[in-house]
Parts: C-alpha cells; sequence; structure tokens
C-alpha cells in the first residue's frame, strides 16, 4: 500500500497564545486515515485534511466498542528539533490491543513510518513554550453496517494531532487520591492490560465521584479481592517504601505503561533497587503507620510523573513523606523529561527525531 498526501487547500491559524492550549481539543490541519474492507483489504492509505469520519449509524463501533487507540507525543526541544519518545512502543501496544480486541491485524511498520511521515508534514503544530507538546492519538475502530455481534472486517485507522498545554501549568504539585472500594476497572481474563475505550468508559463513574469530593484521580484496587493495588486513572503507581521502589507487576489486568517502563530502567541504572510485585493496600497503609513509606507517584505520557500528596482508603488517610514531591520522584521527572526533550543523553535508545 502506497502513503498519498492530499494537502488541506487552506491551512488553519495555529494558535498563538501557548499558555492556552487545553487538552485535546485543537486539532492539526491533517490526520492519518487508513481504510480496511472484507473485499480489498487494506486499500487505503493517506495524509489528508483532518476532517470528520463518514460513519454508518450502524458501524459496529458504535455499538459493540470495537476500537483501540494510544497515546504519545512530540516534543520540540530548545535547539529546535523534533522529537518522539519511544512511538514504536505504542505501535506495539495497539498491534497487542487489536489482537486481544478480535480485530484484523494491520501493518504495524507502515503504521510507524505513516506517523513519521505525518509529523514531518505537521512538525509545525508541535508548541515552542516550556512543557507544552504535540499528543498524538491513534485510533483503530471497526465500522462494518452490522448490528449483528461480530469482530468488524471493515476498519478506519487514523492519527489525529493535537497541540496541549503544560500539563502542570502552576507547578509539579501532588495530588490528592480516592482509593476505589465500590466499583472495579479491570477483572483477571479481561481487557484491563490493553488500551481499549471500554475500560476508560467504565472508569467514568468512579472518577466524577472522586471529582466532586475534591480528589484528582482514582486508586483501582483489583476486582477480584479489592486489595491489590493496581494503577490510578490513567497512570501506573510507583511507592517508595523503605528505599525500595515498589510497583504493582503487570499480570494482564494493569496497562502496561510505557512511562513505567521507563521508570524502571531508570531506576535500575541509578542503582535503586526496584521490585515489581504485587502490593495490598494493607501493606501501604502498614508502611505509612510504619513511616516507612517515603514518596509514591504515578506514571503516564500526559504527566510523566505526578507526585501523590494524599490518599485516601476508606476514611483513612495514607501521607507519603511529608505529603510534599519526593526527592527521587522528582528525579525520574526531570531526567525522563530531559531525555524527552534531547536535554539529556538518550542513553537507551528512546528517542526518535523526525527531520
Ligand atoms: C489506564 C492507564 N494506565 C497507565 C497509563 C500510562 O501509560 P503510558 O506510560 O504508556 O502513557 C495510561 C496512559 O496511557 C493509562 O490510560
Amino acid at each position: 500500500m502506497k502513503l498519498e498526501f492530499i494537502k488541506r487547500e487552506k491551512l488553519k491559524e495555529k494558535p498563538i497564545d501557548e499558555s492556552n492550549l487545553g487538552f485535546g481539543r485543537i486539532f492539526t490541519d491533517h490526520m492519518l486515515l487508513m481504510k480496511r474492507s472484507r473485499e480489498k483489504g487494506w486499500f487505503y492509505a493517506a495524509i489528508e485534511p483532518y476532517g470528520d469520519l463518514v460513519l454508518s449509524p450502524a458501524a459496529l463501533v458504535l455499538h459493540y466498542a470495537q476500537e483501540v487507540f494510544e497515546g504519545l507525543k512530540a516534543y520540540r526541544s530548545p535547539d529546535g528539533r523534533f522529537l518522539l519518545f519511544r512511538p514504536w512502543d505504542n505501535v506495539k501496544r495497539m498491534t497487542l490491543s487489536a489482537e486481544r480486541m478480535s480485530m484484523r491485524a494491520f501493518d504495524a511498520d507502515f503504521l510507524l513510518n505513516s506517523l513519521y511521515e505525518l509529523i514531518k508534514i505537521e512538525k509545525e503544530w508541535i508548541p515552542k513554550a516550556p512543557g507544552t507538546s504535540l499528543y498524538i492519538r491513534p485510533a483503530y475502530i471497526g465500522i462494518d453496517p452490522y448490528v449483528g455481534i461480530a469482530s468488524a472486517e471493515d476498519y478506519y485507522l487514523y492519527i489525529i494531532l493535537s497541540p496541549v498545554g503544560a500539563y502542570y501549568a502552576k507547578g509539579l504539585a501532588p495530588v490528592d487520591i480516592y482509593i476505589e472500594t465500590e466499583y472495579a476497572r479491570s477483572v483477571r481474563g479481561g481487557t484491563g492490560n490493553h488500551k481499549t475505550g471500554a475500560n476508560y468508559a467504565i472508569s467514568l463513574k468512579a472518577s466524577e465521584l472522586a471529582h466532586e469530593n475534591g480528589f484528582s484521580q482514582v486508586l483501582w484496587l483489583d476486582g477480584r479481592e479489592n486489595r491489590y493495588i493496581e494503577e490510578v486513572g490513567s497512570m501506573n503507581i510507583f511507592f517508595k517504601i523503605a528505599g525500595e521502589l515498589i510497583t504493582p507487576s503487570l499480570g494482564g489486568t494493569i496497562l502496561s505503561g510505557i512511562t513505567r517502563d521507563s521508570i524502571i530502567t531508570l531506576a535500575k541504572d541509578m542503582g535503586v533497587k526496584v521490585a515489581e510485585r504485587p502490593i495490598s493496600i494493607d501493606e501501604l497503609y502498614d508502611a505509612y503507620k510504619k513511616g516507612s513509606l517515603e514518596e509514591a507517584f504515578g506514571s503516564g505520557t500526559a504527566c510523566v510523573v505526578s507526585p501523590v500528596g494524599k490518599l485516601v482508603w476508606g476514611g483513612r488517610e495514607i501521607i507519603p513523606g511529608d505529603g510534599g514531591m519526593g526527592e527521587l520522584t522528582k528525579k525520574f521527572y526531570d531526567t525522563l523529561t530531559g531525555i524527552q526533550l534531547g536535554i539529556i543523553e538518550d542513553k537507551f535508545g528512546w528517542v526518535k527525531e523526525i527531520e
């Protein structure tokens, strides 16, 4: 399949005020669109003007949620280079998510190279202000006009781009987290380790309730015993207990975060002891009571690292360290953002420059 380029006739005005970009509401001039049908297989791939998709009201995705997506960012380095962070890992994760959702395979190398082409065309949309970036959203949906329950044969695979503001517009502040004990996000054998929209739809109610009560995110416990810590909203979670960095093991119910993996790699490289293992909420509470819970932070593409100021579990408070940002948390934030922005040496080969 050949990648076409259909140029938008009149380019949009780029946002001038980069302090007000917000998240995910502004889109660039072009998008990547790939199409597959039962009869023709993958038959269309083009970078074309950003615009609405044509979709039947019977499209399978609208009824049975056969959908997967990804989220990554392009950064502009202070010396003016255009950089992506581990994009091949997002494409790989999307391949695995699609396979779990029983969707037809796509050519991962073609998708990755098409992403590079799209960024090359849209690179001037990568904002310049500190902390800003270009959010990249690949999505894959089943679109057969058929309301029977079956795997789709017709698909759209597309990538849209959105310039986004600094996650920490007001500085890297610790957040309060609500430990959810009623609702579950994921169960063993389910789809928790894949990036499919349904996982997010079922977590909205708990998130909204938490927001109403002043919390910024929900920490999920396992869906079986309501005891083991899993992950936070759209982040993986790390604790530093008595000098050791601990993060829940993956085990099929947690998203395999690319930031999580990067932090584990960095920690090992820094000589920090790291454990990926099940950790129960009782163990966390005990550590807090004993005074050995030194730091806690979430990790994800959006925030990179988000320090946790307080966790609330059935009326009990858990405050890591002194409730401020931990030293190691800050070190991970500085190192990872430094690598992403091309300021710190990329010794793990994580950065892809788009020329
Ligand atoms: C549920 C969930 N967990 C964890 C993460 C962090 O993953 P990553 O570091 O790849 O952004 C995300 C964000 O993508 C997420 O949606």
